[in-house]
Parts: structure tokens; C-alpha cells; sequence
């Protein structure tokens, strides 16, 4: 099993606090993610401004997009992003608009896995190309008390053999880790566990401890 990436989820509120975070946090993680809260906050600018610091981070663009894939794609990939997410909900037109423009950049499309969504589409969803997915324990569903469980990781272990690359997100702490050890994870992203703790290249650190212990 390979050893999975960690990505920092960047929910912060606008360009001073976010390069605040990167400058501590670039240097300890494998992906710079501008997350969808600093997306609506400050916009696709952000993406330019990071890849203009960060040449060779892989960065995401986490737009959740659910229409005109291939309009959005154009704006964050031509910023410099490597990957954007698109909603498990949008139309399969959108995601394969979405896939060209990524493709025309050397780019790709991660698909969000939120809410309802089955195997079936996930079977389309492959069958459009797409390879990405991201297992997701939303920020309201965990703050109403949901926890992660063995369904969650046998769902995980299904998309795996589909041959989804899957990254896990969702209120991550280095001590959440050990849960997902069995499974082949591509990528952790952790968002509030990394720039909102006092030490965040230490809590990176600790991240990576755990990745290491573990796969
Ligand atoms: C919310 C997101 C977040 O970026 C992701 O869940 C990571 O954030 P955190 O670790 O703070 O929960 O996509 O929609």
C-alpha cells in the first residue's frame, strides 16, 4: 500500500490569514487545497496567487461545482490549479465538461462524496474517465454528532476496487488515522487540525507521524 498524501484543506477567510497558514504549512504537506469557503471568499485569484509561491505543489481548487463544468474548470485550471472538485450530484455533463478542460491543462476532477450517491453512478462516473473521489464527513454532519464507521470504510474499500483513488476528509485529527489503517487512502486532507491549531507545522508533523506508523 502506498503511503497516503496530506493535504491541507485552506478555509480561511481571505489572502492574509491563508498565506499566514501556507507559509508554516507548504513545507510539511504534498497538496494545497483553496477550500470552498476561501473560494467564495476571495475567488479563484487565490489559486494564481499560490501557484505564483508554491511552483510544484499539486493545488486544488475545491469549487464543489454542480454547473458549467467546463466555464469553471477554464477559470481555476488557467490560475494554475492540478485538480478541482466537482458535487457527486451534478449532472454527468458536467463533470465530463469539467474532465476536457482539466485534461487540456494536464490537469484533473476530483468528485465530491457528499449526501446521497450510489455505486451505480460511481460506475458511470469511472466509465467517464473519472479516477478521483473524495470520502467525506461534512462539517454540519460532523458538528450534529456523526461519527465515522465500518460502513464508511467499507464503502471506502468498494470505490478502492472500482479503482477510485479516494482522499478522506471531514474534521480529521492525527488521532482519527489509525481508523482508516487497513484501507489503501491516496490522500488525508485535513482543514481546522492544520491551520487552526497553535503549531501547525507541528500538527502537520503529527499527521504525518501517523501516516507513517500506519501505512
Ligand atoms: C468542507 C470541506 C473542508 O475543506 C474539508 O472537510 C476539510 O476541513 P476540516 O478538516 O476543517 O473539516 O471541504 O466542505
Amino acid at each position: 500500500m502506498d503511503k497516503p498524501l496530506l493535504q491541507v484543506a485552506l478555509d480561511t477567510l481571505d489572502i492574509p490569514s491563508t498565506l499566514k497558514a501556507t507559509q508554516a504549512l507548504a513545507p510539511e504537506v504534498d497538496v494545497l487545497e483553496v477550500g470552498t469557503i476561501l473560494c467564495y471568499a476571495e475567488g479563484a485569484r487565490t489559486i494564481g496567487i499560490l501557484r505564483a509561491l508554491y511552483p510544484d505543489h499539486t493545488i486544488v481548487a475545491d469549487l464543489k461545482a454542480a454547473d458549467a463544468g467546463g466555464t469553471v474548470a477554464e477559470i481555476v485550471f488557467s490560475q494554475g490549479a492540478t485538480w478541482m472538485t466537482v458535487i457527486c450530484c451534478a449532472p454527468y455533463a458536467t463533470m465530463e465538461a469539467a474532465l476536457e478542460t482539466a485534461r487540456k491543462y494536464k490537469g484533473d476532477v476530483q468528485i465530491e462524496l457528499y449526501g446521497d450517491w450510489t455505486f451505480e453512478q460511481a460506475e458511470q462516473w469511472r466509465a467517464i474517465g473519472l479516477t478521483q473521489a473524495i470520502y467525506h464527513r461534512g462539517r454540519d454532519a460532523a458538528l450534529a454528532g456523526q461519527k465515522w464507521t465500518d460502513a464508511d470504510l467499507a464503502k471506502i474499500r468498494k470505490l478502492t476496487e472500482m479503482g477510485f483513488d479516494i482522499s478522506v476528509t471531514g474534521g480529521l485529527n492525527p488521532k482519527d488515522l489509525v481508523f482508516f489503517k487497513e484501507i489503501p487512502v491516496t490522500c488525508f486532507i485535513a482543514g481546522r487540525g492544520l491551520y487552526q491549531t497553535e503549531e501547525p507545522a507541528q500538527a502537520a508533523r503529527k499527521f504525518k507521524e501517523a501516516i507513517n506508523r500506519y501505512w
